[in-house]
């Protein structure tokens, strides 16, 4: 391939993204994290700012070790110091990178640093040169580059190049910049800056007007040929700009001719794991990985994705591991999507049963705003799991203000019966701990969402909830008027789709 034509994916996730406050990972976490990154096939992972914290330190050590192609690299202010600490803790990296630079916006250097053009140029420069000493690949960030000076800037990026930087990245930190004008920024570097040749330009864009992923597009059409992404968006503030977005978007735009090295079809799975390693949401309509991403409810749109599924999408969602797109089902649905929709749960329906379940379901859709699975099951008189292997035989709660949350639960296995009691951080939370101690595999719960159908204190609470195990996820459902337990079934019913 013309290395030309290839766009060098950096993932900060790990340094960037986990900044954020509430998205802190233990190591053993961030290995993992790591590992998928991998696996996804990023060219470059930010695995830490190593001086910062023993524990990011520790981190970057256990990544080196746990990681083999990737590079992993290591952030540091232009600060000898943290350089040589950087040094150390990617002793163990097969590639290893340090990753040094400052400030470079007037409002960096009169601000921040209470200092001048001249001497900002000479610390920069005297980082790399301090950085190459410990490793060959040594990359320069122009904090604040977005609002510096581009002439400015031109002197720097020279300067350290022929310090010997290998990578100089270009950060819009405090995502200010137009597409257009940052575009330009890299442009101004390619035509002005003496031995641009010598070094990949890196852009690293925040979201701050939601102009990341553009501003980064921009940037590689002008010349810069690394990307710094994070998985789902996150980082500071508004977030970095988004790997699943820039991987989907040179994918789909084939006309572009820019290659990556991202197996796309395990962009989903990735970004499952980091929202909930991170406690991190995604937005149901975020581009690409929300849940919203590849559903369509209008029966419009439904109607003719089912005919040619190019009418209304412009990526296969297999691409980015998501089965298919999903058909939601609401009052507007027409009876061509009731019709996939049972299919795709293995029921097919005569015309005339068909259009006595569509007019039942106009009703009850009439009533609700989205209609499920389970729903379409009622619906059609089959209810999901009646051959269940796992069914719970009894369950027992105690929980109060000021008591431990205790339950005792027996379950039938295959017709054997099996007992457990545990406590819990509520009485779900018991409850869970207890069907984890009989079946025991390593399970996570989640997303758990109940919902109420009726509104009287006698309500029937619905429970859905999916949980992972071994990377993938199952779905999980059930109705009980008594809500503990009918998490504790709708658990087992996820349970019951991987334990065979
Ligand atoms: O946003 C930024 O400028 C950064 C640098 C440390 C690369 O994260
Ligand atoms: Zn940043």
């Amino acid at each position: 391939m013309d290395s030309n034509n290839r766009l060098y994916i950096f993932d900060t996730t790990l340094r960037d993204g986990e900044q954020v406050p509430g998205c802190q990972l233990n190591t053993v976490e961030k290995v993992e994290v790591a590992k998928a990154l991998e696996e996804l096939g990023v060219d470059v992972i930010e695995a830490g700012f190593p001086v910062s914290s023993p524990g990011d330190f520790h981190s970057v050590v256990e990544i080196s070790k746990a990681v083999t192609w990737p590079t992993i690299c290591a952030l540091t202010r232009a600060v000898e110091n943290d350089i040589k600490v950087a040094a150390e803790a990617l002793q163990y990296a097969k590639r290893g990178r340090i990753h040094t630079g400052i400030g470079t916006s007037d409002y960096h250097i009169n601000y921040k640093f209470n200092s001048t053009r001249e001497k900002i140029l000479e610390r920069a420069v005297e980082a790399v040169k301090y950085a190459k000493k410990f490793v060959e690949d040594v990359q320069f960030y122009a904090e604040d580059a977005g609002r510096t000076d581009n002439e400015f800037l031109a002197r720097v990026i020279e300067a350290v190049i022929k310090a010997g930087a290998t990578v100089v990245n270009i950060p819009d930190t405090t995502g200010y910049c137009l597409p257009e004008e940052f575009g330009a920024k890299i442009k101004y570097l390619v035509d002005h800056v003496d031995g641009i040749d010598k070094a990949i330009i890196a852009t690293h864009c925040h979201n701050d007007l939601g102009m990341a992923t553009a501003n980064t597009i921009c940037g590689i059409l002008n010349g810069a040929r690394q990307a710094e992404v994070t998985i789902n968006g996150i980082g500071e503030r508004a977030g970095n700009t988004s790997l699943e977005e820039v991987a989907m978007i040179f994918k789909s735009h084939k006309d572009l001719n820019i290659n990556t090295n991202i197996t796309t079809n395990r962009i989903y799975k990735t970004s499952r794991m980091v929202s909930s390693l991170m406690n991190m949401p995604v937005q149901p309509n975020k581009a690409i990985v929300g849940r919203n991403a590849f559903a369509h409810s209008s029966g419009i749109h439904q109607d003719g994705v089912l005919k040619n599924r190019e009418s209304y999408e412009i990526i296969d969602p297999r691409d980015v591991g998501i089965d298919e797109n999903s058909i939601v089902l609401t009052a507007r649905s027409g009876r061509a999507a009731l019709k996939h929709r049972l299919h795709l749960l293995g029921v097919e329906l005569s015309k005339e049963d068909l259009d006595k379940a569509y007019e039942s379901f106009l009703k009850l859709a009439d009533r609700k705003k989205d209609i499920n699975d389970d729903d379409i099951m009622m619906l059609v008189g089959k209810h999901l799991n009646k051959d269940a292997r796992i069914k719970l035989d009894f369950l027992q709660v105690t929980a109060g203000i000021g008591l431990q949350s205790v339950a005792s639960v027996c379950l039938d296995i295959a017709s054997e019966k099996f007992e457990a009691c545990s406590s819990g951080n509520g009485p779900v939370d018991a409850a869970i701990n207890a069907i984890k101690q009989i079946i025991h595999r390593r399970m996570v719960v989640e997303e758990f969402l109940i919902q109420a159908i009726t509104r009287g204190s006698n309500d029937v609470g619905k429970v859905h909830m999916t949980v992972e195990y071994e990377g993938n996820h199952y779905y999980g459902f059930s109705a009980n008027t008594d809500i503990v337990a009918a998490s504790a079934e709708a658990f087992i019913d996820a349970i019951n789709k991987f334990v065979h």
